[in-house]
């Protein structure tokens, strides 16, 4: 457990936690260019009263993102309202992905809200079912059935109760096992942070389920060892009868790191599941609707998942996230056992289907391809410009930078959040360090950003790195 500072009347920053900002505004260097302008000290100083009433009214826990108060976001950037312009790399927390504030969804949530259907629960209405519809026309096979929920943390809860139902009835009460990743992030209710694979996270918990196992990510950095016999032997190691799996759950890509796994191990992967009757369980939350440079994160590994999550970038706005599963699976309970106040809320579903048009109208996965291509080619140079630099990874529009401690791979939070601290400074939004350690700048631009904005921006981290290492 983190420990407690008594002077400080709080529980000690555990180290992955995000280094707070501290709300006393200093000098720093205005600018002005075509996307960026800096304006004021930083932060902001008319912001600081506007930030204390947070910090007086939220817990401690929702401290930690840069200090920047949003008032409008349009396309890529984010405004302040005293003057000053970002570089948008965070999409919210990738939610963006047709970009802020777009026209036709703001028109469609309007048109719905004037239609006065603001929330119908489950009973039916004519949008959920085109919503419903047309995202089964979307998903690829065997996904074809699909249940609206709020938040990715219910869809994750949702995908540990469908595995658990569908091993209890494939292999008996004993088949019940929740294979996982470490370093893995699925949420914060109780179901998705005991999947989750960061120790920190769990404390509070106490007696965490031990039908959780988790095992090493092969993500070619931390763990050297990516072969899929490596997975098999870590379970044999945790004294996993492979025939008690009823599920594995991964992120698509690691949100901590934005790394995938070799496309060999998620093909044995989903060979074995087939073979154990265990549900493989893609996390789509962060990786769906273009994000990676394809429509889907899973397409980059030629394989289809039984069930699959989504959220954050399916609206690019308002809270929708679903779960998409085999049929068998999605049915295994009976009406009324799986249902949420808000499933497929009517404002919800109206920003979805106009997100969607534009991500698939405007090609933004093929436009996350290219600008990804150009942004990973500077992030390489960066980390063979800077030793600090432990490892790059991600696809398409995300990316994880992973900082270290010279000469070893023990993450860097400390120059993480320098690197970050500078690029808001200078006009590039990003939030603060994730990933193990804290040590990793994440970067996730909305998908409709430009050649001109992404050079300009991957100019700006490249300057942060050589202030904080040099
Ligand atoms: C991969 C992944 N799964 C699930 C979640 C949880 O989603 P939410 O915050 O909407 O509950 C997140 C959120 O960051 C995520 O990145």
């Amino acid at each position: 457990m983190a420990e407690y500072d008594e002077a400080a009347n709080r529980v000690a920053v555990p180290l992955n936690m995000p280094r707070d900002f501290p709300l006393v505004s200093r000098e720093v260097p205005l600018l002005e260019t075509k996307y960026r302008r800096i304006a004021t000290a930083f932060p902001a100083p008319e912001s600081i009263p506007i930030l204390e009433a947070l910090h007086r009214a939220e817990p401690l826990a929702m401290r930690g993102q840069p200090p920047v108060v949003w008032d409008r976001a349009e396309g890529f950037q984010i405004f302040d309202r005293w003057g000053n312009a970002w570089i948008d790399w965070s999409s919210g927390v990738l939610v963006a992905n047709a970009g802020h504030g777009r026209k036709e969804i703001i028109d469609a949530i309007v048109q719905q809200a004037q239609s006065k259907l603001l929330t119908n629960y489950c009973f039916p209405s004519e949008i959920r079912a085109r919503l419903a519809t047309r995202l089964c026309e979307l998903m690829p096979e065997p996904m074809k059935k699909i249940f609206l929920l709020t938040t990715g943390s219910e869809t994750i809860e949702c995908a540990i109760k469908l595995c658990r139902a569908h091993g209890v009835k494939a292999g008996g009460r004993r088949k019940n096992v929740i294979v996982s990743f470490e370093k893995a992030f699925h949420g914060r209710t109780l179901g998705s942070q005991q999947a989750g694979g960061i120790p920190a996270l769990k404390e509070w918990i106490v007696n965490i389920d031990p039908g959780f196992v988790q095992v090493e990510f092969p993500d070619g950095f931390r763990t050297r060892d990516t072969s899929f016999d490596f997975f098999l032997r870590q379970l044999a190691e945790a004294k996993v009868d492979p025939a008690n799996v009823a599920g594995v759950i991964l992120e698509t890509y690691q949100g901590g790191s934005a790394s995938f796994a070799p496309r060999e191990y998620m093909k044995h992967m989903r060979d074995w599941c087939t073979g154990q009757r265990a549900l493989l369980v893609c996390d789509e939350v962060q990786a769906g609707f273009g994000r990676t440079g394809t429509m889907w994160g899973f397409e980059h590994y030629g394989i289809a998942p039984d069930i699959t999550t989504w959220g954050k970038g399916v609206t690019s706005s308002l809270p929708l996230a679903f779960v998409a599963g085999r049929p068998d699976v999605m049915d295994l309970f009976p009406p009324g056992s799986m249902t949420s106040t808000h499933t497929g809320n009517p404002l919800c579903c109206a920003a979805a289907l106009a997100s969607i048009d534009l991500v698939e109208r405007e090609n933004l996965a093929g436009n996350a391809a290219r600008m990804g291509a150009l942004l990973h080619d500077r992030l390489r140079a960066l980390k063979s410009r800077f030793k600090r630099i432990g490892f790059v990874d991600g696809k398409g529009l995300v990316a994880g930078v992973a900082c270290v401690k010279p000469g070893t791979l023990e993450p860097d939070g400390d120059l993480a959040f320098d690197v970050v601290r500078r690029s808001v400074e200078k006009g590039v939004l990003m939030f603060s360090p994730v990933g193990f350690g804290g040590g990793t700048v994440k970067i996730s631009p909305p998908l409709v950003i430009d050649e001109e904005a992404i050079v300009e921006s991957a100019n700006v981290l490249a300057d942060c790195f050589a202030e904080a290492t040099e």
